[in-house]
């Protein structure tokens, strides 16, 4: 494991008038783990994933992001920096296929900017470059598809697969396999870990299905009424008292 984490936050909070989504979190994640975010509706596990992004701005705390303070740093230039948050960045456009999508994906962040056009440049580069990356997440046999026609989960993993040409260190994905039949949730999730693992890059990714969190993380953050519960390895969290009584028995 990395020995200095890539991402750190010191008491972060977050209100939204007298709520307090999310109150004095401080949690550390390294660009080589998959951390999985639990708990109940409401817990703040969106707002602290905003927060990290720069979606929204801090109410207090400070987020520390490759050694340097980046609280107030906007969220185009946290992209820049390597941290992506996934479904948010790039758009899918149903008039181009697979490979259009993804070679524009490439060329927005050859161009240093993040809006995406339309890949009239076939420069040889982007080329492989966009065959490297769906070949990395398995996309290779729907390549000339319209995106419009694609199944769901393999929509799911074009969107990340298109982030992960941003080039992350660390990458957020708030409930990834939302909407997919539980038959392809495995197989998202296997696709995007696999190829997190094979690229060193960090995921922090939130979750309600607890089997994939117990199959796919390293360790576990579990927030209750915005703050953390626990913060441990998968067997730790999952056999924590406080765990059990506030998020497991609840549903989460
Ligand atoms: N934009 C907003 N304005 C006002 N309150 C908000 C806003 N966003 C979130 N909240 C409140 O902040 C709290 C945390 O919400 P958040 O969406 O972060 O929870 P969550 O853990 O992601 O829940 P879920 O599992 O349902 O997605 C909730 O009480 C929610 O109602
Ligand atoms: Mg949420």
């Amino acid at each position: 494991m990395s020995t200095e984490p890539i991402l750190r936050t010191e008491n972060v909070r977050k209100d939204f008038g007298s709520i307090v989504a999310v109150d004095g979190v401080s949690v550390e994640f390294y660009d080589d783990e998959i951390v999985g975010i639990i708990g109940p509706n409401g817990a703040g596990k969106t707002t602290f994933t905003n927060l990290i992004s720069g979606a929204l701005p801090l109410t207090d705390g400070t987020i520390i992001f490759d050694g340097e303070d980046i609280s107030g740093l906007q969220k185009y230039k946290r992209v820049r920096r390597g941290l992506v948050r996934s479904f948010q960045i790039p758009q899918i456009y149903d008039e181009m296929t697979v490979f259009e999508n993804m070679q524009a994906s490439v060329l927005s962040r050859k161009q240093e900017n993040n809006r995406l056009f339309m890949p009239t440049i076939r420069d040889s580069a982007s080329v492989s470059e966009t065959e490297q990356l769906l070949e990395l997440f398995n996309l290779e046999a729907h390549a000339d598809d319209h995106t419009e026609h694609l199944p769901h989960g393999v929509r799911k993993v074009l969107d990340v697969a298109m982030s992960f040409a941003l080039e992350p260190e660390i990458m957020i994905l708030d409930e990834p396999t939302s909407g997919v039949g539980s038959r392809e949730k495995n197989a998202v999730m296997e696709t995007i870990t696999e190829a997190a693992v094979e690229q060193n890059i960090g995921l922090i990714f939130i979750e309600h299905d607890m089997e994939l969190i117990r199959d796919y993380s390293d360790r576990i953050i579990a927030l209750h009424e915005g703050r953390v519960l626990a913060d441990d390895d998968v067997a730790a969290v999952m056999e924590s008292e406080e765990v059990n009584q506030f998020i497991l028995e609840g549903g989460v």
